[in-house]
């Protein structure tokens, strides 16, 4: 199986900081943002790996990361988009790197306290389809700002909402999805969303209406830190008081 580290956009969200590097280069406690998802990669064994990124940083990652071989990675390959069209846009640009094999795709501004083992060996063990995490989300305040799903009472995700104003759970789905070679043959039917982005939800949601979406529910911490200022301070908090990425 192969690994993609989406560590594009514009960071919005967290201007004035991106203005002088990408979000994912920012410090999450002693070292930078995109490590985190990289470690949390490798540790399930996936070594193989391509960074999308993006803008006017692109060139920092190479510095940081150069070949990967620090990090674990046996083989690292780097995409860049052009423009920040979206999360969906970005796992476009994989397809010839990906070769009709599985993708655990992370974005590189989340971050898990435990391992993604259990969740990378479910979905080698389904015959078909995509996975998506889920964790537990409380405040609906928070849950506006996240995809959401809805769920029907027997465990399967019946829609996915982008950002809604009416959460229908308290469940977020984080930026950790697997899918399988066909993935690359929806995204290239998509429209872009209000934001002007292809929306990974819209990929999602493609294969909840097949029916071949299944899901885990995250044990421990999960954040996003480029969600908010608060986020990433949470995150960070989080980081140092208890460290994350633990072998399973
Ligand atoms: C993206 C996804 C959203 C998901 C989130 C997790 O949001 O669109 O569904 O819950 O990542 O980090 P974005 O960060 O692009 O707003």
């Amino acid at each position: 199986m192969k690994g993609v580290i989406l560590a594009g956009g514009s960071g919005t969200r967290l201007h004035p900081l991106t203005r002088i590097t990408n979000k994912h280069l920012l410090p999450v406690y002693d070292r930078p943002m995109v490590t985190y998802a990289i470690e949390a990669l490798v540790r399930c064994g996936i070594t193989e790996l391509m960074l999308v990124t993006g803008g006017t940083h692109a060139g920092e990652f190479f510095r940081l990361l150069g070949n990967g071989h620090e990090y674990g990675i046996d083989r690292l390959f780097y995409a860049y988009q052009e423009r920040p069209g979206g999360i969906a846009e970005a796992l476009g640009l994989t397809e010839r790197f990906v070769d009709g094999d599985r993708v655990v795709v992370m974005l590189a501004d989340n971050v898990v306290e435990r391992s993604l083992l259990p969740a990378v060996e479910h979905f080698l063990a389904q015959e078909d389809g995509a996975r998506i995490l889920l964790s537990p989300v409380e405040e609906a305040e928070h849950l506006r700002h996240l995809g959401v799903p809805e769920l029907d009472g027997g465990g399967r995700v019946t829609r996915i909402l982008e950002k809604p104003d009416d959460p229908p759970s308290t469940f977020a789905v984080t930026g950790i999805y697997f899918y399988p070679a066909q993935v690359f043959e929806v995204i290239p039917t998509l429209r872009p969303s209000g934001r002007g982005e292809l929306e990974i939800t819209d990929v999602n949601n493609w294969f909840v209406s097949k029916g071949r979406m299944e899901y885990d529910v995250l044990e421990g911490f999960w954040g996003d830190a480029g969600e908010s200022i608060d986020a990433y301070y949470a995150v960070n908090d989080f980081v140092r008081a208890h460290g994350v990425n633990r072998e399973a």
